[in-house]
């Protein structure tokens, strides 16, 4: 696909920040797309993603094409791992900058048959995984002083209802609400946090959503006004600009990029 001028990076728009990406794993995922634009614009970026061997193959092309970037494994439900890799990235780059909180799971079912596990592991990992993430970054760019940008990633389903959505909705509407209130807290530091929340986005995600209900996901697709689902890189160019000093008066704000979706 051609992509418009628009969508095309801005040259060392984040030259001497530190970045870090969860969920960057996956060669057709938005956090790869988001690292992959980060490091276009001049950022040093860490990528991490629980799929230790695939965010190493992944920072490899980026590393292969002379970016300055780094990989870690990381789970984002363990408080030690966090610790870790903030470590690593501030031994490695002397401070953090940028944190976006992507890693995020689907598990898409009807109430009467989502099971207490599946309810409470996607609660873990998209919302209680981005806590964590945002409690470590506050910390440290406090500490740091300069300010900081933290970018959420939540989902159209934290603002519209959607059939088989009910954990995987209520992790990212906690996302919504956490990520408004951290910002007020930490406005008077200069720390921004902002939430995007994509709408049907072509990743390994939005595939097996699609196997999983036949017919749901294409029905919904047929409603998109732009007529198509959007690409990772058109999610990339949205948390790039929050990432970046062009958004310096944003913060506590929400980004929805749906192709309309939610304007119906
Ligand atoms: N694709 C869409 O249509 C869509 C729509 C709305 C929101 N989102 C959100 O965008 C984000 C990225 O989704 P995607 O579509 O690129 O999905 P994806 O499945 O391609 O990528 C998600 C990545 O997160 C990693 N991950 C999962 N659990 C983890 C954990 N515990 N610790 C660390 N990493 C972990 C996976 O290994 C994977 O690489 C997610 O938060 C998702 O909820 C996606």
């Amino acid at each position: 696909m051609t992509l418009p001028k628009s969508n095309r990076p801005i040259e060392n728009r984040l030259k001497g920040k530190t970045a870090i990406v969860t969920g960057a794993g996956s060669a057709a995922g938005i956090g790869f797309a988001v690292a992959e634009r980060m490091a276009v614009e001049g950022a040093n970026v860490i990528l991490t993603d629980i799929d230790a061997d695939a965010v190493t193959e992944r920072a490899g092309e980026l590393q292969s094409q002379g970016f300055n970037v780094a990989a870690f494994g990381h789970d984002i439900i363990s408080e030690a791992s966090w610790r870790d890799v903030f470590m690593q990235t501030i031994s490695a780059y002397e401070a953090v900058d940028i944190l976006v909180n992507n890693a995020g799971i689907c598990i898409l079912n009807k109430i009467e048959a989502m099971s207490l596990d599946d309810f409470r592991r996607q609660i873990e990992v998209n919302l209680v995984g981005a806590f964590l993430g945002c409690r470590e970054a506050v910390g440290r760019m406090r500490s740091q002083g300069g300010g900081g940008s933290i970018v959420n990633v939540a989902s159209l389903a934290a603002i519209v209802g959607m059939p088989g959505t009910a954990a995987y909705a209520a992790s990212k509407g906690g996302i919504r609400q956490m990520s408004r209130s951290i910002a007020l807290e930490c406005a008077r530091d200069d720390i921004r946090v902002n939430t995007v929340f994509p709408g049907i986005t072509e990743t390994g995600m939005q595939n097996t959503a699609r196997k999983d209900n036949p017919g749901v996901g294409q029905s919904l697709l047929e409603t998109v006004p732009l007529k198509r689902s959007g690409a990772p890189s058109e999610q990339a160019s949205m948390i790039a600009f929050l990432a970046s000093d062009d958004a310096r008066y944003i913060t506590g704000a929400e980004f929805i990029v749906d192709g309309g979706l939610s304007a119906q």
